[in-house]
């Protein structure tokens, strides 16, 4: 921990922005509607900005990859209450209730995605969580086979000093 420089304000739209302009052209090439909802005040969490980069580009890469052409994906940032709310919606395979628990656990893949030849190493999700959970976080996933998955996660919101 010694290294880590330390923990910084980070305006996690601003991230997200940066995070979704390759992921825009990925979203474009397989005709899958990219949607970017984002409100709130305080929208600051601390953390490092390459982690919650990587956050934004794990969960958006993935619903992109798991979304069959023609469907969408919905993000969405609020802040309110002192918290930071993230969430990325899909409308692609979804993932079987009983891997639900095991996604965040390294080189995990779920069967239905393998079964598709979807390919993946099973570590970005391991990581996220690793990132949500070391600023003081905590993510969350709802999800149906054959309807979608939701990606939530909650980090406590970091007020910027007055200018
Ligand atoms: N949006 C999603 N829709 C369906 N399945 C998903 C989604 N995101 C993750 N998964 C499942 O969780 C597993 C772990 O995800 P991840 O750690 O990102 O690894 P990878 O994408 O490299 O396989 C995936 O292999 C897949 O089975
Ligand atoms: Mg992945």
């Amino acid at each position: 921990m010694g290294t880590q420089s330390p923990a910084a304000l980070v305006p996690l739209d601003q991230v997200l922005r940066k995070a979704l302009e390759p992921l825009q052209l990925q979203a474009e090439h397989k005709r899958i509607r990219l949607a970017v909802d984002i409100a709130g005040d305080v929208l600051t969490a601390r953390g490092s900005p390459e982690q919650f980069k990587s956050v934004w580009t794990n969960l958006i890469g993935n619903a992109i990859k798991y979304t069959p052409s023609g469907g969408s994906v919905e993000i969405s940032l609020r802040g309110g209450k002192g918290r930071v709310v993230g969430e990325v919606r899909d409308t692609g395979i979804g993932i079987p209730r009983e891997a639900q628990s095991q996604l965040f656990t390294e080189f995990f893949r779920a069967e239905n995605a393998k079964a598709q030849n979807i390919r993946g190493t099973g570590l970005g999700l391991a990581i996220v969580k690793q990132i949500i959970q070391g600023a003081g976080g905590h993510i969350l996933v709802e999800s149906e086979v054959g309807r979608g998955s939701t990606f939530t996660f909650i980090l406590p919101a970091a007020e910027p000093p007055p200018e």
